[in-house]
């Protein structure tokens, strides 16, 4: 347990038995994720006598673990880098989402020990962005990345009405095969593509909402930003950062300093978590002690 655990964590540990429901994270590394100091504060916050543990699993054992879940009587797991879309196979069935986005991150051990696969981080996205007010149906958007969240973010955002998306990626065709999976399902929302960062000035000021997708900014490289210096936000306009690491990047500065809305992204992954402790446990998520949970490990590491 690290020295950032809440005491309702370190309860939850110590109550662990032969009774215990276990859930987990399966990735290559996990050791740094704060999904289960978060869906722990949640278990002990809710008095559920389950316990999310790290399940580091290298690429090549995947396929034994996937089919270990049920074996070792786990409910279920979070899938993360770089497994979610190498646990695809292995899984008996996949919902919507998972299948339109490609990734898994979420899978169900069902009663009868078969395997579900879900992506909550669409969902996930969608809940934080109205949770803070804003509802993409009818908003023109502009996604920054074309990799495997911005799949899930683009298909959150059509499943919820936007009214059109351009996708900016400095790989061209990397966008342009992301429009190709995703327009077929997508036909109310027109998907474009440009080239990030040199198309941005022609396409910024249309946009009421961007998205960025991109790692650009992610702790080590802080000092980077998706989005050129000097090119202006347009007040009103709502900027949300997938990263969350730092929780303030310097996209989120660059917005806030011309008149935009920035939004970090430590509340899609919480929601993300939410939405598959859910799935697993069947009760309503305990939204603030799993936010009171992330916020102390950020506030711990200063
Ligand atoms: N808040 C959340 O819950 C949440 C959930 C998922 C992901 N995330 C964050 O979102 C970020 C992206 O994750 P991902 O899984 O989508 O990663 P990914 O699949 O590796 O995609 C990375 C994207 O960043 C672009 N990129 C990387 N370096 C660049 C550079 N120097 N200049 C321009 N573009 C660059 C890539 O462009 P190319 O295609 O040209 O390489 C690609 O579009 C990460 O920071 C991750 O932590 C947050």
């Amino acid at each position: 347990m690290s020295q950032t655990s809440t005491a309702g964590e370190r309860d939850s540990h110590r109550a662990i038995s032969g009774k215990t429901t276990v859930v987990g994270l399966i990735g290559w590394p996990v050791s740094h994720s704060i999904s289960p100091p978060m869906h722990n504060a949640a278990f002990a916050a809710l008095g559920l006598d389950w316990c999310y543990v790290p399940l580091p699993v290298p690429p090549e054992r995947i396929g034994a673990a996937v089919a270990g879940l049920p074996a070792l009587g786990l409910r279920g797991a979070n899938v993360t880098v770089p497994h979610k879309q190498a646990v695809m196979p292995y899984l008996d069935r996949l919902t919507d989402a998972a299948q339109a986005i490609g990734a898994v991150n979420t899978i169900a051990v069902e009663a009868d020990g078969s395997l579900l696969g879900d992506n909550t981080d669409a969902p996930g996205f969608i809940a934080d962005l109205r949770s803070h007010g804003v509802d993409p149906a009818g908003q023109r958007i502009l996604v920054l990345g074309a990799g495997g969240s911005a799949r899930a973010v683009v298909y959150g955002l059509a499943a919820a009405g936007a009214a059109s998306i351009t996708i900016a990626n400095r790989t061209l065709d990397r966008a342009q095969a992301l429009v190709a999976a995703l327009q077929p399902q997508m036909a109310a929302c027109p998907l474009h593509v440009c080239r990030h960062a040199d198309g941005l000035p022609v396409v910024a000021g249309q946009a009421d909402l961007i998205v960025n997708c991109t790692s650009l900014g992610m702790t080590p490289n802080t000092e980077t930003s998706p989005w050129p210096d000097g090119l202006p936000f347009r007040a009103g306009q709502v900027v949300y950062d997938l990263v969350y690491n730092p929780p303030q990047t310097r996209l989120l500065q660059q917005a806030a300093q011309s008149g935009a809305r920035a939004i970090g992204g430590l509340g899609m992954l919480i929601w993300q978590g939410a939405i598959a402790f859910e799935r697993w446990t069947g009760a309503p998520p305990p939204i603030q002690p799993m936010t009171d949970a992330v916020t102390a490990i950020f506030a711990a590491r200063g």
